[in-house]
């Protein structure tokens, strides 16, 4: 990873150090970089009425559009599993809405990089905001 690079992945860490995942015990933290270069953090907020939980990444985006970004330019996950921590699927249609098919994942936990990808390979052929543009 880059020093910048690096520097996401520790806000990530960080984050995931916050979660609140009594019932699965399943700690994430996300941070998001915006169109400034300015990184937002989050952690996944489970619920006792489970599907009301939130994960990592959705907080992250939340604190993003709240601090006034309205483009994703980078992502860090960090979570502790035998498969590195990639987003779910409603998470991944989240990050659609203020991010391309190019924008950089990186996905680790607290020993370095797991997987580096992008939108396009964990969303292909992705619905976004174009496609309710009229012609
Ligand atoms: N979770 C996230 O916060 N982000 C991910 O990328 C994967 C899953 C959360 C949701 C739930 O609180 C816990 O991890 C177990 O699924």
């Amino acid at each position: 990873m880059t020093p910048e690079e690096s520097a996401w992945m520790q806000a990530a860490l960080e984050a995931r150090e916050r979660a609140y995942a009594p019932y699965s015990r399943f700690a994430v933290g996300a941070a998001v970089v915006d169109e400034q270069g300015r990184v937002h953090q989050g952690c996944n907020v489970e619920n006792a009425a489970y599907p009301e939980g939130v994960c990592a990444e959705a907080g992250a985006i939340s604190a993003m559009v709240l601090a006034g970004g309205r483009r994703i330019t980078a992502l860090a996950v960090a979570g502790v599993s035998p498969q590195p921590v990639t987003p779910c699927g409603g998470c991944r249609q989240k990050l659609r809405e203020f991010a391309g098919a190019e924008l950089p994942i990186l996905v680790g936990d607290p020993s370095g990089l797991r997987l580096r990808t992008t939108l396009a390979q964990l969303l292909p052929e992705s619905f976004g905001p174009d496609h309710l543009k009229n012609p």
